[in-house]
């Protein structure tokens, strides 16, 4: 403005110049050189704001189309009179070539048809109410049935005087913003049920322990208690060897029993003789007590492991076994303890029944149970990792992947000498 204001000036003083030399000379040849020079001053200045108009037109349609938010210029009538190419992309008419005329001349409600035009929710219908600046969030409903969302912004475009000529609307797709927020709520939602779940677990773990000390051990001891106690009253023992073996024989149960239930809540192989061991023993165990052949291998010799991975991996393997005899009707099943260089590998395959791991995966923690969910989190914790493979009818492989060393120990440890 203050540069065309500073032209008008120039071209006003040369013209008050002009004059002054005609009313003083009376000479016309004069006059006409100025005025010649005067337009050619003039044409000159109109070509230079032409080239800076059409340089700012370019940058200014650069930056429309190069956006990564869609963008329309849309009427009053919902005429779309201008469009980029992310906004192309985004409603689903690229590829093939798209070119912008597909989208430019539609009406906006063509495009992404779910927006109630006439409500209160529709933008370009605020901003011709005579908003300044409307936002809100937008699910756009593709021809191919997917769903863009994203957040829309409106504001006028006005030529003279208030009234707006029509609206500018930006559109970020925030799809992949929204999808992460859906998976981290569910992720919530699981961990906090997973809490629940694990300390209704603990009391069920609790309360079977007790029945079973009260069933087994408790009832064997009570018997032989009884006996020895008619034992003591008797004064001539007529059949003393057969009490006696009857005594022994209860107390060999209640031992045995005491065993198993020792072995059931923390088996000590794990901690006097090792991992390896304790696989081996988990498979002997479950393979005598249910009609499914167990192999189990291994090539660990006598690499170290953490007690904590120790403890980790042998809890996982129950828990993949405890899956295979739960769900697969597997008829074997291979165990196998692999040593890398810095991970150990434990494998469990069965040729059981398989399943759909993509659609548990997504259910982990949810219908399904927490088995398979609780041993992601743990294995991720220690920095390791769970991969399931099945197909149906032929079976399944799960491979649980550790670090020999505990990162995540050391990690708390360090955390509670900083503290
Ligand atoms: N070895 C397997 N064979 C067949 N299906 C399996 C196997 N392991 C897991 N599954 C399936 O995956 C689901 C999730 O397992 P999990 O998280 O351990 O929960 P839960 O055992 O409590 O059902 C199971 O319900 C089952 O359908
Ligand atoms: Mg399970």
């Amino acid at each position: 403005m203050g540069k065309h204001f500073k032209t008008i000036a120039a071209i006003s003083a040369i013209v008050i110049l002009t004059l002054a030399c005609y009313a003083i000379h009376k000479n016309y040849s004069l006059l006409f050189v100025i005025l010649i020079a005067l337009m050619g001053g003039a044409g000159y200045q109109i070509r230079r704001m032409n080239i800076r108009f059409e340089a700012l037109n370019s940058e200014l349609n650069q930056i429309f189309n190069k956006s990564t938010n869609g963008m329309l210029i849309v009427d009053e009538d919902h005429n779309i009179l201008q469009a980029n190419y992310a906004m192309l992309k985004m409603t689903g008419y690229e590829p093939s070539g798209a070119s912008l005329s597909r989208i430019v001349g539609k009406k906006c409600y063509d495009i992404y048809p779910n927006i109630n035009c006439n409500s209160s929710s529709c933008p370009c219908k605020r901003i011709f109410d005579g908003e300044q600046f409307f936002e809100r969030d937008l699910t756009i409903s593709l021809k191919d049935g997917s769903q863009v969302h994203c957040i829309v912004a409106a504001s006028p475009f006005r030529k003279d005087g208030d009234r707006a000529m029509s609206v500018m609307l930006d559109y970020k797709d925030i799809t992949e913003r929204k999808e992460n927020e859906k998976k981290f709520a569910r992720y919530r939602t699981q961990l906090q049920t997973m809490a629940s779940e694990l300390s209704l677990t603990e009391e069920r773990e609790r309360r079977r322990l007790a029945t079973n000390l009260h069933d087994s051990v408790s009832q064997n001891l009570f018997i032989t208690k009884m006996k020895v106690g008619a034992l003591r009253k008797c004064e001539n023992l007529v059949n003393k060897d057969e009490a006696l073996s009857e005594i022994y024989g209860n107390i060999d149960k209640a031992l045995s029993e005491t065993r198993t239930l020792i072995f059931e809540i923390s088996p000590p192989i794990l901690y006097e003789l090792g991992l390896d061991s304790a696989l081996e023993w988990l498979c002997d165990t479950a393979g005598k007590k249910h009609e499914i052949k167990f192999s189990y291998s291994s090539d660990m010799q006598d690499r170290k492991v953490d007690i904590d991975v120790a403890i980790l991996i042998f809890q996982t393997a129950r828990e993949l076994i405890n899956n295979v005899i739960k769900h697969s009707r597997a008829t074997e099943v291979q165990v196998m303890l692999r040593a890398g260089k810095e991970y150990l590998r434990c494998v469990v395959e069965d040729n059981g029944s398989g399943f759909d791991v993509s659609t548990a995966q997504q259910d982990l923690g949810g219908n399904a149970g927490f088995g398979l969910f609780n041993i992601k989190e743990r294995l991720s914790y220690f920095e390791g990792n769970l991969l399931l493979e099945s197909e149906i009818g032929k079976g399944t492989k799960a491979t649980v992947i550790a670090p020999f060393k505990s990162y995540a120990r050391e990690y708390s440890e360090e955390k509670n000498n900083e503290n």
